[in-house]
């Protein structure tokens, strides 16, 4: 497995597979693999020649008080389960090589990043704008045909999404099913944040989202309901979300019926330090496409 530092490795490193007509796929991450990242690297290894996984923790999505020094760093050990993953090429690339001095451009998605993550109240459009920006510089450098985005981060591959299609990336965007943990807990690298108290309430938040199937496959055919049935199980975990909302999957605007189109039902919620959010697309094929 090879470890490219700058975009001129990076560029050398895919040449040959460039030349030969070779699909390359990318992963993004911020490091701190966990299964959630695994099955992203094993989704892109089925369907890719070569395997391409990004490893930047990007200042420029994090808020000002936000976790960004905290935040889990171990490029060792992130390499090593990459090269077990089948990683073909890791770009592992410095802040100051993606935002040298004087860097001043960005790019923001309207609308889809004004909501649920990106409501002014909550981490504001400030964070997506980062997202993009970076999804699009390493879009650009790696070039890749397919990249792959975790439903775990539903409205980012929305966003993603989007943004690929108005700025023409030609570059297909997968979106792989979240990974859990056995008590539905779905993994993220801010779980290392909680402590064993609560790990065990973090749990509800899946529980919240299950209830909401629940009531849907129950029959329940109005969002409203099945919202109080998940509110109910956070409350009885003794956690008061940040957001619990029903909206379209596909343009994030508010739903008030399960009709028939993917149902966005996500969640945000502080438990202990942590800020944690999931979500179940219910009905329609999902974000598949
Ligand atoms: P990060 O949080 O490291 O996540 C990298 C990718 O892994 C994202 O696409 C995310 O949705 C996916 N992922 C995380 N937890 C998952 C889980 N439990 N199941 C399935 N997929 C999961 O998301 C980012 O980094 C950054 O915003 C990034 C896209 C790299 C841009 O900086």
């Amino acid at each position: 497995m090879n470890v490219a530092r700058d975009k001129l490795e990076l560029r050398e490193a895919l040449a040959a597979a460039r030349r030969d007509g070779r699909t390359i796929g990318l992963v993004p991450t911020m490091g701190a693999l966990h299964d959630g990242h695994l099955a992203l690297l094993t989704a892109a290894r089925e369907r890719c020649d070569v395997v391409v996984m990004s490893l930047f923790v990007n200042p420029a999505q994090f808020a000002p008080g936000e976790d960004l020094e905290a935040y889990p760093r171990d490029e060792a050990r992130d390499l090593e389960l990459a090269a077990e993953a089948g990683v073909d090429l890791v770009f592992a690339p410095s802040a100051t090589e993606v935002y040298p001095s004087g860097f001043s451009t960005s790019v923001e998605v309207a609308g889809l990043t004004e909501v649920l993550d990106g409501d002014p109240q909550r981490r504001g459009p400030g964070h997506f704008r980062g997202v993009t920006t970076v999804v699009a510089k390493l879009f650009n450098a790696v070039g890749p045909e397919l990249a792959f985005f975790g439903q775990k981060d539903a409205q980012q591959a929305v966003v993603i999404r989007r943004m690929a299609r108005d700025l023409d990336f030609p570059v297909e965007i997968v979106v792989v099913p979240t990974v859990r943990e056995p008590d539905g807990l779905a993994m993220s690298s801010r779980n290392a944040y909680l402590d064993p108290a609560e790990r065990e309430r973090a749990a509800a938040l899946s529980r919240a989202l299950r209830a909401a199937e629940r009531a849907v496959e129950a029959g329940e055919t109005s969002t409203e309901p099945a919202l109080a049935a998940a509110r109910a199980e956070l409350a009885a975990a003794g956690i008061e979300p940040e957001y619990l909302e029903a909206r379209d999957a596909e343009d994030l605007t508010p739903a008030r019926n399960f009709n028939g189109r993917p149902i966005l039902v996500a969640v945000a919620a502080r438990v202990g330090p942590a800020r944690l959010i999931d979500n179940v697309v219910i009905g329609g094929t999902g974000l598949r496409d």
